[in-house]
């Protein structure tokens, strides 16, 4: 990164909903100096925005927000605002995003962006005519030993992909009665697993491998009904025992064949209905000369083969450390945990150098856009019963 000249330049942040993400890019905003003290940026938490009264209290006793509202278009309107962090239910989020574009702010908006590719697409293009930076909430890329498999992949050094697998197993909903959030109802999340879990996965083997030019999918239901929770009360983990029981419309698990526009094939799948695992996002990618797996339940680990001649050849456990992606930011010797949250100060690093510098860096819309072409294929796949070629802009 480059390193700042002179005094850092203050920048204004508002924030537009205050559940687990807004809570979360909140304390990013405020770390991101300490990790990243050469960064040109220091952001001032000017607004923040929900409509749940016990959370915009919270952001301003605890939180450290000048202001509050429950109403985000003031934040929007905010003339002390130059950058936005979207993390509202992504019904909520191409209303919002167009519309911090066309107020010439900057976002970070949480994925998967839009509901579907049409909604990701109109915000690509709002955000490009408006000329403001965007960057997306994938960040399982910023992950140290993530780092260090795309680079072992795109330098060539384990030889070329020949078949790769990725997924996200989760049991944040396996308890029927887990309550029926936002996330469940298709009109207010749009897909189900698939928009919320698979597109992680999706953005990892894209980041790491290459474009997904073709799919075969299917998806289930496994749980129909489940208790209903008021708007932001809670989070998606919470289970409330008895209550009215409301259908869910969208889908729990999904699992498809993929082929990569680069020739090589492979398979991803995601549930949040899963025993066993808890939060198991990983890849494996396997190539002519070697093989790399990750796996989030141990983040700080990379399984790594590397070459194929030798009797003894396969998996070593190789410890994060200070020589992998940000690490060094965080810990000063290999093998001192990093945390998830520590993905998201990455990813705060990366949007505010991106604005201060005037090219991205790091995820953007425009990867939101082609994870949410992948997902449209996933979905006409599964009701099509048959390979369904990812249309691409
Ligand atoms: N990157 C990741 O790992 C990750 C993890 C979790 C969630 N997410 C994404 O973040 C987003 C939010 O998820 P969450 O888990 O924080 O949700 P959440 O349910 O915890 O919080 C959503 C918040 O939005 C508020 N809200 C609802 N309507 C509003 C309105 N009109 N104006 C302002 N605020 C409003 C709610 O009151 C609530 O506080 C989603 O898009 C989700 O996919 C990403």
């Amino acid at each position: 990164m480059e390193a700042s000249n002179g005094p850092r330049r203050p920048i204004g942040i508002g924030m537009i909903s205050l559940g687990w993400m807004g809570r979360l890019h909140s304390q990013c905003y405020k770390r991101v100096n300490y990790h990243f003290p050469q960064l040109a940026l220091q952001p001032r938490l000017v607004i923040a925005a929900d409509t749940a009264s016990e959370r915009v209290e919270f952001a301003k006793d605890d939180l450290g927000y000048a202001e509050v509202t429950a109403d985000w278009r003031e934040v929007l309107s905010h003339p002390g605002v130059d950058a936005v962090s979207i993390t509202a239910p992504n019904y909520l989020h191409h209303e919002m995003a167009v519309a911090a574009a066309e107020s010439g702010k900057h976002f970070w908006v949480e994925k998967p962006v839009g509901r579907n590719s049409l909604e990701t697409a109109e915000i690509l293009e709002a955000a490009g005519k408006a000329g403001v930076i965007t960057a997306v909430g994938f960040n399982y890329r910023h992950a140290p030993a993530v780092q260090r498999a795309y680079e072992l992949v795109r330098s060539g050094t384990i030889g070329r992909v020949v078949h790769a697998r990725g997924m996200f197993l989760n049991d944040h909903a396996a308890d029927p009665r887990g309550a029926l959030s936002w996330r469940f109802q298709r009109e207010l999340s749009g897909y189900g697993v698939t928009g919320d879990l698979l597109s992680h996965v999706v953005d990892l083997l894209q980041y790491i491998i290459g474009d997904i030019a073709e799919v075969n999918s299917l998806m289930a239901t496994t749980i129909a009904e489940r208790p209903v929770v008021p708007m932001g009360v809670g989070d998606h983990f919470a289970v409330i025992e008895g209550g009215e029981l409301g259908p869910v419309d969208n889908e729990d698990y999904v699992g498809a064949l993929v082929r990569f526009g680069g020739g090589a094939v492979g398979m991803c799948e995601a549930s949040r209905v899963t025993v066993g695992p808890r939060c198991q996002i990983g890849f494996d990618i396997f190539c002519t000369d070697g093989a790399v797996s990750w796996d989030f339940e141990r983040m700080n680990e990379l399984q790594v083969c590397i070459g194929r001649s030798d009797q003894d050849h396969g998996y070593r456990t190789v410890l994060a450390g200070p020589g992998m992606g940000a690490y060094a930011h965080f810990q000063p010797g290999p093998a001192i945990s990093m945390s998830y949250d520590d993905l998201k100060v990455i990813e705060a690093m990366l949007f505010l150098r991106s604005i201060a510098e005037g090219s991205q860096h790091g995820a953007s819309v425009a990867d939101a856009l082609a994870t949410a072409e992948v997902l449209s294929a996933l979905g006409r796949s599964a009701e099509s019963g048959t390979w369904e070629v990812v249309r691409r802009g």
